[in-house]
């Protein structure tokens, strides 16, 4: 099976620089995305597929259940590096519906460290307990608190220094939370971006 991995890998190359000769060589020069993504571990759910990206057009950080924690060294070194040094201007929070990370943190089951990586989850979902316990249908229950994480962690991404830093030194940084749909491959826009401290404020009880 590796060695078909090998030979696909092999065969993508080639189609890249059948269509573009220089492809690879520009890529060896710079980086230059103007997106961070942070996203979601699973499989389904692959970044620069969904938006139709090349390599070197999007930067990504995924996880199980697309957290930003603010205690958490390698979001919190992707974050900088995108805003400080590639200077990104949309950061896009990209939960998925059927999340199994999202459906893990609530379901009362012990895993392990895992449970400790997804307790953010379960303080969403307290925060916004009445919403949620008035979902009748388990499924949608759990979609609900998809997007109400991805707006939490919108919040977060907005709330920390570097990101804060930049607004101050007068660079534009946009931050977004889309959820994506397994079952259609289409992505929804939340509606909650984030441009500046006037924007965040408004996610003040997310
Ligand atoms: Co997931």
């Amino acid at each position: 099976m590796l060695e078909d991995l090998k030979a696909n890998n092999r065969a993508w190359a080639a189609r890249k620089t059948a269509v573009d000769a220089d492809f690879f060589k520009r890529l060896v020069g710079q980086q230059a995305p103007e997106y961070l993504w942070i996203g979601c571990s699973d499989s389904r759910v692959p970044a620069n597929e969904i938006i139709d990206l090349d390599p070197g057009e999007v930067f990504v950080h995924r996880n199980v259940a697309n957290l930003a924690p603010p205690q958490d060294a390698n979001y919190l070194s992707v974050l900088q590096f995108a805003i400080d040094v590639l200077k990104v201007k949309h950061v896009l929070v990209v939960g998925h519906y059927g999340c199994g990370g999202i459906a893990a943190a609530v379901d009362g089951q012990r895993r392990g460290l895992i449970d400790h990586w997804l307790h953010p989850i379960r303080e969403v979902s307290h925060i916004h307990r009445h919403e949620l316990e008035a979902i009748p249908e388990e499924r949608a229950r759990l979609d609900r608190l998809c997007e109400l994480n991805v707006i939490r962690q919108v919040r977060n991404v907005a709330s920390d220094v570097f990101v804060q830093d930049a607004w101050a030194r007068g660079q534009q940084v946009c931050v977004h939370g889309w959820v994506y749909s397994l079952s259609n491959g289409l992505v929804t826009d939340l509606n909650v971006t984030v441009g500046g401290l006037d924007d965040l404020a408004k996610l003040d009880d997310c």
